[in-house]
């Protein structure tokens, strides 16, 4: 088993009741960036409990979701179900090693899901493939403000939840994209405020993880701190930190 498939295997029901996961605001960005049609076959990639593709569904002709959890999958059907939504299916795959043919989907999407990625390479390569051309893939996905504050944001990330690999730079995700052949389109930052109590219960962190987390907090620099967007009380306490989403639109041209 995965850590992504420990992670979100324990916590899928939680994911998916999440009001921020279900509508956050990189949500309307992500669509109006892919402004889908009624011609588009759609992907939507580490789906997990299917709001992004159930989001899309309406829009699109068919859309298929796929993720490595089972238990996120089975709140994605269960959900397209009780909405009635008959154009959109969910099946069990790797993001690197796409379960499709060349040329297969006109749009491929992936919210809040690259950070789990080990080869982000290979994931890119495998969009590619199975773009048509002319296709887009438009990815939403926190990132890291520079390169030297990445370490301290991976180790944050991950001791909250194993399955975090990496949170990279805007700069690392053009590079890897024109690495693979796309053409980069269009890009904004959407910030994310998370709660420090709700976003540790959401993973279902232990008391002396997150006493660790907030002695990471205090290891920084208050310039740091400021940097990678946490946010302390009147009492000096973490209450809070602010992610940045990338929302980008990529094209196979
Ligand atoms: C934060 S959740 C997904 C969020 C979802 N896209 C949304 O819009 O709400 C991350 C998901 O990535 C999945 N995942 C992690 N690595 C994966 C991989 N290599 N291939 C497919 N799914 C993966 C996990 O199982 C989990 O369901």
């Amino acid at each position: 088993m995965t850590s992504s498939q420990e992670q979100f295997g324990a916590h899928a029901a939680k994911y998916a009741q999440s009001e921020i996961h279900r509508a956050g605001p990189s949500l309307p960005v992500l669509l109006d960036f892919a402004a889908p049609t009624r011609q588009d076959r759609a992907l939507d990639v580490a789906t997990g409990t299917g709001h992004t593709a159930l989001a899309l569904a309406p829009r699109v002709a068919q859309v298929t979701g796929l993720d490595l959890t089972e238990a996120m999958l089975a709140h994605a059907r269960q959900q397209a179900g009780a909405a009635g939504l008959a154009n959109v299916t969910f099946q069990p795959g790797d993001a690197e090693a796409l379960p499709f043919p060349d040329a297969a989907f006109t749009l491929l999407t992936s919210r809040h899901a690259p950070h789990h990625f080990h080869h982000l390479d290979r994931f890119l390569a495998e969009a590619f493939r199975v773009l048509e051309p002319g296709g887009r893939l438009v990815i939403a996905d926190q990132i890291s403000p520079t390169p030297e504050l990445q370490p301290w944001i991976d180790t944050y990330q991950r001791r909250r939840d194993p399955s975090h690999v990496a949170q990279r730079t805007v700069a690392a995700w053009r590079e890897l994209a024109r690495a693979a052949g796309f053409g980069w389109a269009r890009d904004t930052l959407v910030p994310y405020r998370l709660e420090f109590g709700w976003w540790v219960a959401q993973s279902g962190c232990a008391p002396e993880t997150v006493r660790a987390l907030r002695e990471h907090a205090a290891s920084l620099t208050a310039e740091e701190q400021d940097a990678v967007g946490l946010h302390f009380g009147e009492a000096g306490e973490l209450v809070a930190h602010t992610e940045q989403m990338l929302v980008v639109r990529l094209e196979k041209r």
